[in-house]
């Protein structure tokens, strides 16, 4: 019987591949509960960029004593960057990158292959189905989706998926792995948009709406919003979790749905991921940014 890198406190070491948003936050978070991590991303302008955001992360929590320096530069030591795939050998990897199913199974196949049969192989997948990853998957038992939320070093919420293939014991290794970087997982099972994304789809397609009806503008709907008490309007949400990935999601959920019109994807998010104005991480979204 297979092992799986299971159980309190065998996981150890941790691989994040894909740098961009999510990936170099998830890193931050392991590397501030005492993992080691290796950060991984394809494109090494990403990998810089991940970098020097982490680097900022720290000096703020720096001065704002949350950590000392010999803390700081114990977190840090223990990241390690890398743009091979050679080097992403861990008892947890955590796969951020592209929302693309394909792109995600081919990914982990090449680690499947690299790594023992123990490594537990998560997904951070906002809406692609954990049991379709599993399907082309060498011991389909280790894979299972691990949803952080944005900023991941902040947010404490972590949905654990589980697909209908994933081994108890490897939910149980994620359950405490979350626990561990003080996050607050959630268990689901496998379903389009799992918990959060779907109950919140309409937070967004909704406020989309309202502005291409011009019943009033992007600022005045977020104000709107805050002032009902969340914490950021769905155009500054957007804007921060990319308009890409959100996109991507709402078509993901669409088509899980049959097409029904309640999860249709908004014109304007397509003529904004069109445009390549993505949000914060092009300088431009609903708002404009200095990048
Ligand atoms: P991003 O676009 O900021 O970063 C993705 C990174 O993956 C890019 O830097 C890209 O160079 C890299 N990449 C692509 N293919 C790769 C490969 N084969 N090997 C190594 N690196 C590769 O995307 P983001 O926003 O960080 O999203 C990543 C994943 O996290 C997606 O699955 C997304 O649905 C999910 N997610 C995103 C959230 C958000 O608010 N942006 C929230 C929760 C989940």
């Amino acid at each position: 019987m297979v092992n799986y890198a299971v159980f309190w406190g065998m996981i150890k070491k941790v691989c994040v591949i894909g740098a961009g948003t999510m990936g170099s936050g998830i890193a931050l978070s392991a590397a501030q509960a005492a993992f080691e991590v290796t950060l991984c991303d394809i494109n090494p302008a990403v990998l810089e960029t991940a970098k020097v955001g982490i680097e900022k992360n720290l000096v703020y929590l720096l001065t704002k004593e949350k950590i000392d320096a010999a803390q700081k530069a114990a977190i840090w030591q223990r990241i390690n960057f890398s743009f091979a795939i050679e080097d992403c050998k861990a008892d947890l990897i955590i796969e951020a990158i592209v929302e693309r199913l394909d792109i995600k199974t081919d990914l982990l196949r090449q680690l499947a292959n690299i790594n023992t049969t123990e490594t537990i192989l998560a997904s951070n997948t906002s809406s692609l189905s954990i049991n379709a990853l599993q399907e082309n998957i060498p011991l389909p038992g280790r894979v299972a989706g691990l949803h952080f939320f944005n900023p991941a070093n902040i947010m404490k919420l972590v949905e654990v998926v589980k697909g209908t293939l994933t081994d108890d014991r490897t939910i149980k290794a994620l359950m405490d792995f979350c626990t561990q970087l003080n996050k607050t997982p959630v268990l689901c099972k496998d379903a389009p948009g799992f918990i959060v994304n779907r109950v919140a789809r309409h937070f967004y397609l909704e406020a989309m709406d309202i502005v291409a009806n011009q019943q009033s503008s992007v600022e005045d709907v977020d104000a709107a919003i805050e002032a009902a008490g969340f914490k950021m309007g769905p155009f500054k949400l957007m804007d921060l979790i990319g308009m890409d990935v959100n996109l991507a999601v709402s078509t993901s959920l669409y088509e899980a749905f049959n097409k029904v019109e309640r999860f249709k994807p908004a014109t304007l998010q397509i003529e904004k991921v069109a445009k390549n104005e993505l949000g914060r991480k092009t300088g431009k979204g609903f708002y404009n940014y200095n990048v």
